[in-house]
């Protein structure tokens, strides 16, 4: 149950591998404990390099995973393997990875606490804040609020945004603007963004990143 598929080995991967191994090796556990105690190996040799130790990334354009919900990590997770997200980052790292890796990953990183980052220019958070309640009635933008939920805090299907990197919020929503990630069912995001101004765009992620959502 230890041996990993691994067709795009690197480094990190392989050190976790190793890792995995050692500690399954001293392990006496019954077997659901051993899944549970992959994913926290896991978390502390593969991901810590890119998102930090309890999910919280320092680095801003890697997200903060710490408090995302539990389905939608996992949803991601599937979208990275499947190549239906593209990244040239995260795609070989979940080929490393077995089904059962992600639901416990995806528990452990949402049983995190975010923490939020630093207020942006109070002026752009303002016009942000209003996107985010209001939307654009002219251009169609429909108000943030109504899925991501007051303080960007999400719900079920509606991923936490709030305290989040803006230059990875950023990113995302020009992403989805342009097509390049197109994992969101009925397209939903990507015409929402479409419709978006930059100004728009910097404003909301100004207004999102210092808040505390939980
Ligand atoms: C080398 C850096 C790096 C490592 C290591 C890494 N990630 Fe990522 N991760 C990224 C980047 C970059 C993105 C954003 C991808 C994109 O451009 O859409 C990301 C995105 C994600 C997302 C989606 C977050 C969201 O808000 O949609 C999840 C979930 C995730 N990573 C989990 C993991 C897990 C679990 C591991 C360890 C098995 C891991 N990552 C290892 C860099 C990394
Ligand atoms: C009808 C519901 C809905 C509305 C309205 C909406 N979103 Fe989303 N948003 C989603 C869903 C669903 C996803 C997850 C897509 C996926 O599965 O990857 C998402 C994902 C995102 C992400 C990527 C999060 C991450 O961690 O990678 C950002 C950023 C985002 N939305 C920002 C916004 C902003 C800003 C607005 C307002 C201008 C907005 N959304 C309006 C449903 C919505």
């Amino acid at each position: 149950m230890i041996h990993r598929e691994n067709n795009h080995p690197s480094i990190a991967v392989n050190r976790a591998r190793t890792m995995v191994a050692i500690v399954a090796l001293g392990c006496t556990l019954a077997s659901q404990s051993v899944v549970a105690q992959d994913a926290k190996t896991i978390a502390a040799t593969v991901c810590v390099a890119c998102h930090g130790e309890d999910g919280n990334s320092m680095i801003p354009m890697f997200p903060k995973i710490a408090g995302l919900q539990e389905s939608y990590i996992v949803k991601q997770l599937r979208d990275f393997q499947s190549g239906r997200r593209k990244s040239d980052i995260m795609a070989p790292i979940v080929a490393a990875l077995k089904a059962e890796d992600f639901a416990s990953l995806a528990a452990f990183y949402s049983g995190q606490k975010l923490k939020p980052g630093d207020a942006g220019d109070k002026k752009v958070a303002g016009f942000g804040k209003m996107v985010y309640f209001e939307g654009n009635e002219e251009t169609g933008v429909p108000a943030c609020v109504g899925c991501h939920q007051p303080l960007g805090a999400g719900h079920q299907v509606y991923p936490r945004i709030g305290g989040q990197h803006v230059q990875y919020l950023t990113q995302q929503l020009k992403n989805f603007a342009s097509g390049d990630r197109s994992n969101d069912v009925s397209r939903f995001m990507r015409v929402v963004a479409k419709r978006m101004t930059d100004e728009e765009i910097d404003s909301v992620a100004a207004y999102l990143a210092d808040l505390d959502a939980k």
